[in-house]
């Protein structure tokens, strides 16, 4: 019995969410931010070099190297005000990949952070449409306001437009014409000043003060320009601004908007905390006809992504599993859906955020990543007690690069074939045949350029295999389908522009490759009943 609450309550306290935004938003910054409020970094600040070399790894290496802690990870885990927060990476620059879209699919929640003087940008529509897709809540934090900014009318008209959701401002920032002051709570009804002397790079938490809009002092602190500016502008919202709304934000139709500054923590703190008021809990997520509430008494989860080598001494392979239901304990026995194989989690690591620690327990919401000796792919869902439960398929997203890939020793093709066919499963590639072409050249599509290199380089170091790549000048991916689904057609069926290529993917499911938008609605126009589909929603390669 009290087994069972403690669960309950282990779980209801968790929330898991994803940054998503586009290069430079600040990610890495406010993610530190939130560990310095979570005690697990007591000094954050930017370290002298980092923009040099930031570029050629992960963000959260970087942080790990700066700080010379163990972050490497798919998950971080810090806990505040009693509740135990996951932070998911969502890999960005050039190791932006599949994984990033599918780390996605383990989240709760979503923080989509934007830079203020760039707006929406071209990476965060990316990622939104995938959280989209998925319904869940998404909160906005709009950041760098300690610079000159886009007006936050403007901004706010920008997230509505460019993406389809509704916006609600939680605060509203003062000067954001390069005169920061501060921002206005519109619940509490408060302005929180700026305070430029504070912040040091932001390397501590920094305190507030707060002042009523109308008061006498507050002009004292930014003038009576920016006071009646301020005025007018709660007046506009309180006309004109959405409300924010509970059952739209969960449904992911309205995103609450939070305006501040990572750098120097203004606004990191109140964002946290509004976060966790409204942030939901573990939900319950389908399998086949069921919904699995997250308090089952038993075990379940499913894999959303498969790292190599992340440590170069021993050829490991870790594969990362988000907990949907029950707890997880030392040694436990699960049933695998996919491969009906039955496994004990062996030496399962959880991220702290001080240090990667062997786990010994975990509750649903939480990642834990597992040594994968080969078993585990992507969308693999699991249970304990004999149950076999597989959990709604991973998509498959679209690849944005394309290269044909020969294997330079003929002699190899065996290995080569293996080493492919094992990457395209753990995730790494999708890999594309031509139809009327033998097996043996394959057209690999990444999202991230970066993977192209990372599949190089793992075949020659795991398969001992050395191809050669030759670019495409493909950009998009589309998967067929026809509105009569009895309507069956074949591929060479189909009128194409002369550079678009159709091909099959690894589950034999048909796809075009095209060059250009303009190639697909010209398909789109000469072949009637046609549907192009850019996300594939088909279980994954099985
Ligand atoms: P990313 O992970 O999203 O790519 O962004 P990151 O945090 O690395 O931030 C990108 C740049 O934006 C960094 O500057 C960082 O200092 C700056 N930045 C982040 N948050 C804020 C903010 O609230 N205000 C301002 N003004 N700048 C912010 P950099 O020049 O690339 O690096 P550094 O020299 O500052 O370390």
């Amino acid at each position: 019995m009290n087994e069972i609450y403690d669960m309950k309550q282990e779980i209801s306290r968790r929330r898991t969410f994803a940054i998503i935004s586009h290069p430079d938003a600040g990610k890495t910054t406010i993610t530190e931010k939130l560990l310095l409020y979570g005690g697990a970094i007591h000094l954050a600040g930017t370290v002298k070099g980092r923009k040099a070399s930031k570029h050629a790894t992960s963000d959260w290496m970087e942080i790990e190297k700066q700080r010379g802690i163990s972050v490497t990870s798919s998950a971080m885990q810090f806990e505040y005000e009693g509740f135990c927060i996951n932070i998911l990476d969502t890999p960005g620059h050039q190791d932006f990949s599949e994984d990033t879209y599918r780390t996605l699919c383990a989240a709760d929640c979503a923080v989509m952070l934007i830079d203020g003087a760039k707006g929406v940008e071209a990476q965060t529509i990316k990622l939104f449409t995938v959280c989209r897709m998925r319904g869940i809540p998404i909160f906005t934090f709009v950041n760098k306001m300690d610079r000159a900014s886009k007006h936050p009318f403007d901004l706010l008209d920008e997230i509505e437009k460019v993406l389809g959701i509704h916006s609600a401002p939680m605060n509203w920032p003062i000067g954001t014409d390069g005169n920061f002051k501060g921002v206005y709570d519109r619940q509490k009804k408060q302005v929180q000043l700026f305070d430029q002397k504070g912040g040091h790079h932001g390397a501590k938490k920094v305190g507030m003060l707060s002042l009523t809009p109308d008061s006498p002092e507050l002009a004292d602190h930014i003038g009576s320009h920016y006071q009646q500016l301020l005025a007018s502008d709660i007046e506009l919202l309180d006309i004109a601004g959405n409300p924010f709304d509970t059952t739209q934000f969960l449904n992911g139709e309205i995103t609450p908007v939070f305006f501040g500054s990572a750098i120097t923590n203004f606004g990191v703190e109140t964002f946290l905390q509004y976060f966790l008021g409204m942030a939901p809990p573990p939900a319950a997520r389908k399998a086949g006809g069921e919904m699995i509430a997250p308090d089952s008494d038993f075990f379940s989860g499913f894999v959303f992504k498969i790292q190599a080598n992340m440590n170069p001494d021993h050829r490991d392979r870790m594969a990362f599993i988000r907990i949907c239901s029950g707890k997880y304990e030392k040694g436990l026995q699960v049933d695998l859906a996919l491969s009906g194989k039955s496994v004990k989690l062996t030496q399962p690591q959880q991220f702290m955020a001080q240090d990667r620690t062997i786990v010994e327990q975990a509750y649903a919401g939480d990642i834990i990543g597992v040594f994968d000796p080969g078993i585990f792919r992507i969308g693999e869902s699991m249970a304990s007690g004999g149950r076999k439960l597989q959990f709604e398929s991973i998509p498959v997203f679209p690849p944005e690069h394309f290269a044909r890939i020969y294997v330079k020793d003929s002699m190899k093709r065996k290995q080569f074939l293996k080493g492919i066919e094992q990457l395209a499963l753990e995730g790494a590639v999708q890999l594309y045949k031509q139809p009327d072409i033998g097996t043996e050249t394959y057209i690999a599509g990444v999202v991230g350029v970066l993977q192209f290199e990372v599949l190089e380089y793992r075949l020659k170091a795991e398969y001992n295999v050395e191809v050669t790549m030759s670019r495409l000048n493909y950009k998009l991916a589309r998967w067929v389908r026809f509105k009569d689904a009895s309507f069956a057609r074949d591929l060479k069926d189909l009128t194409l522009t002369s550079t678009s290529l159709p091909v099959l993917d690894s589950s034999s499911s048909p796809v075009v490759l095209f060059e250009s938008l303009w190639a697909i609605d010209w398909a789109l126009e000469r072949n009637k009943g046609l549907i192009f589909d850019e996300i594939s929603e088909q279980s994954f390669r099985d």
